[in-house]
């Protein structure tokens, strides 16, 4: 296993690029299963996880190889339909396959995904839908075996709460069902956007983008035509890397990126006394006098996103006062805390209220534990400010989603290794 070694106290300045976005990659791999040509999908990230949605597409017959940024894949030939555990435990966006597979082939099983670091994370919200679709759905041997031979049929699917997955599930096997679908408080993040946009490039009748009722008109499982197309920036880097350049007191300039898809990001940041330069592709965060304290609300899109939070906790224990974060969307979003205090923070959390009681320099380093995506950038950004020499282990988490982060770490100066347990 290996681990990350920071020196703190860098000073930082300079430009780093942004990539793909995870979280738009991972549902745009899965929607290739509706397509009936080759596509090549650009700017995709080289992070575990989109590796991860590559293998589980050749498993399950697909044609996908990966040239640097590219995916080059075509869906065509696939002769199997069960997703297994050894992939779903590993990456539970897996689930994104169910409803592409159930749609096209009228029969699937994927291993049931289990709870994570942050929560019990349940999936009942994306079966709800399919079978109002009229999926037959059971749950046997730790798998979901989903079926519906005829081929879904459109319906109204009321989400009784706002659900990336399953809204992105629930489109895509409205993509190829008879008749219309519509879905009601769906979810609005750009990631779901270019989901629905990609599709409509390819010729399907799809109303409502971004807003939180979408409408499908169905193929009756006409498989699609893509086109070729490039992933959108991701926006959770790009936050992360903004918090580096404010933690660090640093003029940074994150380039390749789509400012507005950032509004709530920069506008806490504001709030915390940094100023940033807004351009058409880019944004510059400023150095500032004192760090103000701030409070915070996860909730979706386009409110203050909870993939931001842990980073902005790392953040505020830099700040001139008390700051608090009510995390509103997983139930154990807090693993990162006790590794911050472990570095000197004063953080106290009240169930899903944390109070963070900044000051400025209070930071040492020690070794810390990574315990999933999010929670191991905070500790990064903490590193970057602690005196001496943070040791980060369990760095499988990052790699999942940063790409190349010591790479473009190092290229604003920051003094970041690699190495062996
Ligand atoms: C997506 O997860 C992201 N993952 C997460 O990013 C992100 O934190 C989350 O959306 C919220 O923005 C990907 O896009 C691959 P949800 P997802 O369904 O789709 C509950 C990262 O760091 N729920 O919107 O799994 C659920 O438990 C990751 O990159 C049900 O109760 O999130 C949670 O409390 C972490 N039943 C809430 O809804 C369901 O069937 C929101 O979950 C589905 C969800």
């Amino acid at each position: 296993m290996k681990y990350l070694k920071i020196i703190g106290q860098k000073k930082l300045s300079g430009e780093i690029r942004i990539s793909g976005a995870k979280n738009a990659a991972l549902p745009l791999l899965a929607s290739t299963i509706l397509s009936k040509n080759t596509i090549n999908i650009g700017n995709m990230p080289d992070v575990v996880d989109t590796n991860t949605f590559l293998k589980l597409l050749n498993n399950l017959g697909s044609a996908g190889k990966r040239d640097q940024n590219t995916i080059r894949v075509n869906t065509l030939n696939i002769n199997e339909t069960k997703a297994t555990y050894d992939i779903v435990k590993t990456m539970r966006a897996s689930i994104l396959v169910l409803g592409p597979l159930l749609t096209r082939f009228g029969y699937c099983e994927v291993s049931l995904p289990g709870g994570c670091a942050i929560g019990q994370r349940p999936v009942d919200l994306h079966l709800k839908a399919l079978e109002a679709m009229g999926a037959i759905i059971e749950i046997k041997n730790g798998y979901i075996e989903a079926r519906c031979q005829e081929g879904l049929k459109g319906a109204d699917i009321v989400f009784d709460k706002v659900t990336v997955g399953g809204t992105e599930n629930t489109i895509m096997a409205a993509a190829l069902a008879k008749g219309t679908t519509r879905i009601i408080n769906a979810a609005k993040e750009p990631e779901i956007v270019q989901l629905c946009e990609v599709l409509k490039e390819a010729g399907l009748d799809i109303k409502g983008i971004g807003s939180s009722e979408i409408t499908i008109i169905g193929t009756n499982r006409k498989l699609l035509e893509f086109k070729d197309f490039d992933i959108i920036p991701d926006r959770i880097e790009a936050g992360t890397y903004l918090c580096a350049g404010a933690i660090a007191n640093a003029k940074l300039k994150i380039t390749h990126i789509m400012p507005n898809h950032l509004s709530a990001v920069i506008s806490k940041l504001e709030e915390m006394n940094f100023e940033i330069i807004k351009e058409k592709t880019s944004l510059t965060i400023l150095p500032t006098t004192s760090i103000k304290p701030v409070n915070i609300i996860t909730s979706e899109y386009p409110g203050f996103p909870t993939d931001m939070q842990a980073q902005f906790m790392a953040l505020a224990t830099q700040g001139e006062g008390t700051s608090t974060i009510d995390e509103r969307l997983f139930e154990n979003r807090y693993m990162h805390v006790s590794e911050l205090v472990r570095m000197g923070a004063d953080i106290h959390l009240n169930g899903n209220i944390a109070s963070i009681h900044g000051k400025k320099g209070n930071l040492s380093a020690t070794d810390v534990m990574a315990t999933d995506l999010r929670a191991s950038s905070a500790l990064v950004l903490a590193a970057l400010v602690a005196k001496g020499e943070t040791n980060i282990h369990r760095i499988y988490h990052l790699d999942r989603g940063y790409e190349d982060l010591e790479g473009k770490l190092k290229r604003i100066g920051a003094d970041v290794s690699r190495h062996n347990e």
